[in-house]
């Protein structure tokens, strides 16, 4: 298959769904909204479907990726789900909550989304697009973020086009992702829940269903994409600054921005977590497009979901290896 040389979002109507599902089904990549990013879906039980999407991202294989599921149903067909995940699955689901389980003893998954782990990232979505397309292929869809590796994760279709354009075969328009940031990991591999990545799904949320352990170096091993930097625009990131230098531009949070000539952009200006959220990705973007120095950013609380976007920020701001 050869991608289009030139990549125009689709807007996702009926006849749209069904020409990007025989497109998955013949081993196509196609970018999607999720309520959270949009994701780079190829069919999960394809190899070499699924080896596109590493590829198409400039990805390392040791990352592992995240199967979306139309329900429980499906899930059980590729992880071993116990009490505690089906649990975690009622309470979350469709949404934004990933859990990592053991592979089911026939799960028609490929290995390489597994990135030599005996387990497995499940999820689904809560978007319509997402369930239909899913709902019509009848298979898993293997979809990380559809940016390519490393880079800021799209919220817009314009997003997927400016990174992969003729890398990919189809971008399913369904307009701003409402939520911005990416889904909350867990792993339910044993009887106890680890938080591998926060996310959307703050942990406040979590601990009011179950106990949640705290083990960052595991996380670290067992989710390895979490380790380098990420999330990454061009400009190098500076965090929790208060005075922004004159050649940076401002990533600001809340009502009180310091006085600033250069380009500024304001993820809440409420001091909203969940807007804010939703904006980063998008702002990020807007401000890295001025070529600035620097990005500024000033401090984002760290309470809810300030958890995952302090996250992603300090992953922004790692040094590039
Ligand atoms: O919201 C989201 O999760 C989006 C949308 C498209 O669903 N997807 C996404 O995928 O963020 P990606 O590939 O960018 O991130 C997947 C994360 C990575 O940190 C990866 O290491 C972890 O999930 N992961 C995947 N499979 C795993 C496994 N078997 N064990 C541990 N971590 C795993
Ligand atoms: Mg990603």
């Amino acid at each position: 298959m050869t991608p289009p040389a030139t990549l125009t979002p689709t807007i996702a109507d009926n006849d749209a769904i069904d020409r990007a599902s025989q497109c998955l089904l013949v081993g196509g990549l196609v970018a999607f909204p999720t309520e959270t990013v949009y994701g780079l879906g190829a069919d999960a039980t394809s190899d070499q479907a699924v080896a596109r999407i590493f590829e198409a991202k400039g990805r390392p294989q040791f990352n592992p990726l995240i199967s979306h599921v139309s329900g429980v149903e499906m899930a059980g067909q590729l992880g071993e789900l116990s009490g505690l995940a089906l649990k975690l699955a009622h309470a979350f689901w469709p949404g934004p909550l990933t859990l990592v389980v053991l592979r089911a003893p026939n799960c028609p998954v490929s290995l390489l989304a597994s990135a030599g782990l005996d387990t497995i990232a499940i999820r689904m979505p809560n978007h319509p697009v997402a369930q239909a397309l899913i709902g019509r292929v009848q298979r898993p869809l293997a979809a990380p973020s559809a940016n390519p590796s490393g880079r800021v994760s799209p919220t817009t279709a314009q997003h997927v086009t400016e990174g992969l354009d003729g890398r990919i075969d189809m971008v399913l328009d369904g307009g701003p992702c409402t939520v911005g940031l990416e889904s909350t990991v867990v792993s339910v591999v044993s009887d106890q829940v680890r938080l591998l990545r926060p996310g959307t799904i703050t942990r406040e949320q979590l601990e009011a269903v179950c106990s949640v352990v705290e083990d960052t170096n595991g996380a670290a091993i067992e989710a390895p994409g979490m380790l380098a930097s990420h999330y990454a625009p061009n400009a190098s990131v500076r965090l929790n600054v208060s005075a922004p230098a004159d050649n940076e531009a401002l990533l600001g949070f809340g009502p009180d921005l310091p006085q600033h000539d250069g380009p500024v952009a304001n993820l809440s200006p409420t001091a909203d977590l969940v807007e804010a959220a939703a904006n980063l990705f998008a702002k990020l973007r807007q401000l890295d497009a001025t070529s600035p120095h620097g990005i500024a950013v000033m401090p984002i609380p760290t309470d809810g979901i300030g958890e995952a976007i302090n996250d992603r920020l300090k992953r922004a701001a790692a040094p590039k290896t």
